[in-house]
């Protein structure tokens, strides 16, 4: 599964540093690190609803408050 955090300047606001340590947090307590690919791009010109990630090319917009449950329903549910 390929998960992509935008580090774009709106999303970096928006609490991107966040998201990313919490999912690699998330990834290594489950143990998902061969099956979990985390990478970061820049603006994905989805900017201002929430930190854009991408899961499998699906576009989700996520709060940093909600990045553990996030990834417990798109990501440790469907890996
Ligand atoms: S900065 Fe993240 S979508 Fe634009």
């Amino acid at each position: 599964m390929k998960v992509t955090i935008c580090v774009g300047s709106t999303c970096h606001l928006m609490g991107s540093k966040t998201v990313v340590e919490r999912f690699q947090q998330l990834v290594e307590q489950h143990h998902l690190e061969d099956r979990v690919e985390l990478s970061g791009k820049f603006c994905m010109g989805k900017c201002g609803e929430g930190v854009s990630v991408t899961v499998d090319g699906v576009h989700h917009a996520v709060a940093p408050s909600d990045a553990e449950s996030f990834f417990e329903r798109e990501i440790l549910a469907k890996v």
